[in-house]
């Protein structure tokens, strides 16, 4: 497999083509962002542990039946992935009240929900993520009806089987981001990454954030935390 020239830079990944036109490459950085670009930094490693975490989960989703990009790990920070046309829409799962919803709605972090819940906000840099609900997406043909099933079928499967795994780990899955793709004949099947930066994890005995939110949140201890996790992850994924 032949690595060609970079088609597209991220905030967190570059991705390049490769002699095959239905794949790519991507290759993780360890440049950190938040609040849509507005605080910058880096984590040492993250690449490495982002990239090695997201495809084992990836591997496991898929042996359970959800259809990923993951093809291959190339390297430590390299892997070969289906080429898909991206669907414009961050998918949010929800176990525990966190971040922007408890913001929201004014309900302290960590309570515990009835059920899992999902929103979607609008993957678009300029306008800064703006949350969206199902009948806006369609209107505005961000997806099909029965893509957006799919995506809801899919995302609650995943937050099942991802959260099982986490607990094993002594991980508490609070809540995370997906995003999925076309592939060229349509079909839906999950893409980007699961990784620290799009989790929310947390130890189960101590509550200690084991995430991407200690970079946000400035509460130190960001490289350690990652490193914790992907030992924890590691210890339990032989
Ligand atoms: P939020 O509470 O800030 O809306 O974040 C919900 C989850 O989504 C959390 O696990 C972090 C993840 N996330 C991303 O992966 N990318 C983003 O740009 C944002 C805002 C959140």
């Amino acid at each position: 497999m032949q690595k060609l020239e970079q088609l597209y830079e991220g905030k967190a990944k570059r991705v390049y083509a490769t002699d095959d036109p239905a794949l790519l490459i991507v290759d993780y950085k360890d440049d950190a962002t938040a609040f849509n670009g507005a605080k910058k930094g880096s984590i040492a490693g993250k690449g490495i542990i982002n990239n090695q975490m997201s495809n084992r989960l990836m591997h496991r989703l898929e042996q359970a039946g959800i259809p990923t990009h993951f093809v291959q790990e190339l390297s430590e920070r390299e892997t070969l992935v289906k080429r898909v046309e991206i669907v414009p829409l961050e998918v949010i799962v929800r176990n525990l009240a966190a971040g922007s919803f408890s913001k929201r709605y004014g309900i302290e972090e960590g309570t515990p929900f009835e059920a899992p819940t999902i929103e979607f906000s609008y993957k678009n840099d300029a306008l800064g993520d703006p949350l969206i609900n199902d009948s806006q997406l369609l209107a505005i043909r961000l997806a099909k009806e029965d893509e957006l099933e799919t995506i809801n079928r899919y995302s609650f499967r995943v937050n099942e089987l991802l959260r099982a795994f986490w607990a094993e780990c002594g991980v508490t899955l609070v809540d995370f981001k997906l995003e999925f793709g076309r592939l060229a004949d349509g079909t839906v099947i999950l893409a980007d990454e699961i990784s620290p930066d799009t989790c929310r994890l947390w130890d189960s005995a101590t509550g200690k954030k084991l995430d991407k939110d200690r970079f946000r949140r400035d509460l130190g201890g960001v490289e350690d935390a990652y490193a914790e996790i992907m030992r924890r992850l590691c210890e339990h994924d032989r």
